[in-house]
C-alpha cells in the first residue's frame, strides 16, 4: 500500500495539522519527517483544541501509530511535556515510536539560536528560538547527539564534550555568555533516557515492513515549501527540507513507495518571521485577514504577516514537490470581500515573470500582478459539498486550481474536522 506525503505549500501554517488529523482516521501511521518543535499544528476535535509542536498530528487518532522519524530534531523536555499534556487530557500516547537516529536539541542549541539572532541584528531570520538551526548544523557537522546516544553514558559524555569544546569558546569569547557545563547537560539528558526508552525503535525498518503489509503511511511535513533550506527563500528559511524529498530522507521510505503528495494551501498567504513576501498587505485588508483568520503563531505567539493568494508560489510548490493534489484551507476567511485579488505573476524590474525567480535579488524586487475575482458574502462554514458553495466561491476555487497546477481535492471551510468539503478521496 502507498505512502502519502502531506506538506505545506507556502510559508507554513497552512492547516497541515487539521488535514493530517482528518486523514488520521483512515491511515495506519503518521510520521513527522523533519523540523522539530518550531512547528505549531492546531487540531480542533469537537470542542477540544490541541496545539502540537513535535508530535505528529496522528497522535489524536486512536487507530493510528504516530512516528517521529530520523529527520526530526527532538527537544526531549518538550517531547515529555507534550506527551504528559496529552495524557492529562485523556489521549493515549503509548503507541508513539521515535527513531533512534533522530538528533536531539540541547540547551546549547537554544542558546546559540538566540545569541546568533541577536548578533544578526537587522538581518535576523526571526527564528522560533527553539535551537532548530544549530541542532541541524551539528548534525551536518557530525557533532550532533542522537536519541540512541542517551543509552550509552560514556558515548553521550564524549559527544557532548566534543560538541561543547568549540561552542563554549564562541559563547564566551564572541558572544560574551557563560560557558555551558557538559556535566550538567549529560546529567539532564541521562534523566530523559529512562522516560524515552520504550518509544525508541528502528522506525525505518518498521515503516517499510508496514508498507509491505499493505498499511497506509502518511508523512506529515512541518513548515512549508518556501521555508525549505534548498527550495525556499534562503536565507529566510528553516534548516530542514519540508519539501517532498525530505519525506524520504527523513523517514527512510524510498520515493517509489510514495503515490500521493498533497500540498496544503491556504486560500490567502501568511508568513511568520523575516524575508520577502510579494503579496504582503500592510493595510486594513491585511489586518482583516489576520483578525478573521486568527493569524497568530501557535509556537511563538507572533502575529503572522498576511497577504493575498500567490499563484506563482502555488505553481512552484507543485513543481518542486511533484504535487498530486491540493487541500485548500481557510476559504471561509475570505467571505465578505467584494472582490479578491489573486497574484498571477510578478513584475520584476518592469518585466512580467510567471515563475518564481531563483535569484534572491529578483525575488526581493518582485511586485505582484493581480487579477481580481468576484467575492461572496454568504456564510460557507456549513457547506458540505462543492455545490453548496456560492457560485463566486466555486469560481475562486476553480481559478486557483487552474493557476496552481494540481487538482484541489479538499476545501477547508472552518477549523473543525467536519468543516471540510471532500472532492476527491486521498486514499
Ligand atoms: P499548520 O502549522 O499548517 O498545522 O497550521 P496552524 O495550525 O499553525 O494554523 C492553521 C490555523 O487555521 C489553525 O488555527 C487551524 O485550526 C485553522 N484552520 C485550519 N483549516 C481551517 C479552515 O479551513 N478554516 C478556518 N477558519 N480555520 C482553519
Ligand atoms: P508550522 O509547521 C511558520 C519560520 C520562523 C522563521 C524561520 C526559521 O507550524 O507550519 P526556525 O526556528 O525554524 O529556525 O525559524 O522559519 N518557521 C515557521 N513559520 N510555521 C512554522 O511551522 C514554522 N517553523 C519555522 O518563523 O522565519
Ligand atoms: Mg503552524
Amino acid at each position: 500500500m502507498p505512502a502519502l506525503v502531506l506538506l505545506g505549500a507556502q510559508w507554513g501554517d497552512e492547516g497541515k495539522g487539521k488535514a493530517t488529523d482528518l486523514l488520521g482516521g483512515s491511515v495506519d501511521y503518521v510520521v513527522r519527517y523533519q523540523g522539530g518543535n518550531n512547528a505549531g499544528h492546531t487540531v480542533v476535535v469537537g470542542d477540544q483544541k490541541y496545539a502540537l509542536h513535535l508530535l505528529p498530528s496522528g497522535i489524536l487518532s486512536p487507530g493510528c501509530i504516530p512516528v517521529i522519524g530520523n529527520g526530526v530534531v527532538i527537544d526531549p523536555a518538550v517531547l515529555l511535556s507534550e506527551l504528559s499534556g496529552l495524557n492529562e487530557r485523556g489521549i493515549d500516547t503509548s503507541k508513539l515510536l521515535i527513531s533512534g537516529n533522530a538528533h536531539l536539541i540541547t540547551p546549547y542549541h537554544q542558546t546559540i539560536d538566540k545569541v546568533t539572532e541577536r548578533f544578526l541584528g537587522k538581518r535576523k531570520i526571526g527564528t522560533t528560538g527553539r535551537g532548530i538551526g544549530p541542532a541541524y548544523a551539528d548534525k551536518i557537522n557530525r557533532v550532533g547527539i542522537r536519541v540512541q546516544d542517551l543509552f550509552d553514558e560514556s558515548i553521550l559524555r564524549q559527544k557532548v564534550d566534543a560538541a561543547l569544546a568549540d561552542k563554549n569558546q564562541v559563547l564566551v569569547k564572541l558572544f560574551n555568555r557563560r560557558a555551558i557545563s557538559a556535566d550538567q547537560v549529560v546529567e539532564e539528558y541521562l534523566g530523559y533516557a529512562e522516560q524515552i526508552k520504550d518509544y525508541v525503535a528502528d522506525t525505518t525498518l518498521l515503516l517499510n515492513q508496514a508498507l509491505e503489509q499493505d498499511k497506509v503511511v502518511l508523512l506529515e511535513g512541518g513548515q512549508g515549501t518556501l521555508l525549505d533550506v534548498d527550495h525556499g527563500t534562503y536565507p529566510f528559511v528553516t534548516s530542514s527540507n519540508p519539501t517532498a524529498g525530505g519525506a524520504c530522507t527523513g523517514s527512510g521510505i524510498g520515493p517509489t513507495k510514495i503515490t500521493r503528495v498533497i500540498g496544503i494551501l491556504k486560500a490567502y498567504t501568511t508568513r511568520v518571521g523575516a524575508g520577502p513576501f510579494p503579496t504582503e498587505l500592510l493595510d486594513e485588508d491585511g489586518e482583516a485577514l489576520r483578525r478573521i483568520g486568527g493569524e497568530r503563531g501557535v509556537t511563538t505567539g507572533r502575529d503572522r504577516r498576511c497577504g493575498w493568494f500567490d499563484a506563482v508560489i502555488a505553481r512552484y510548490a507543485t513543481r518542486v514537490n511533484g504535487l498530486t493534489d491540493f487541500f485548500l484551507t481557510k476559504l471561509d476567511v475570505l467571505t465578505g470581500w467584494e472582490q479578491i485579488p489573486v497574484c498571477v505573476a510578478y513584475e520584476i524590474d518592469g518585466e512580467r515573470v510567471e515563475e518564481l525567480p531563483y535569484s534572491q535579488t529578483d525575488f526581493h524586487h518582485a511586485k505582484p500582478v493581480y487579477e481580481y475575482l468576484p467575492g461572496w458574502s454568504e456564510d460557507i462554514s456549513k457547506a458540505q459539498t462543492f455545490a453548496d458553495l456560492p457560485k463566486n466561491a466555486q469560481a475562486y476555487v476553480k481559478a486557483l486550481e487552474e493557476m496552481s497546477g494540481a487538482p484541489i481535492s479538499a476545501i477547508g471551510v472552518g477549523p473543525g474536522r467536519t468543516e471540510t468539503i471532500e472532492i476527491n478521496s486521498f486514499l
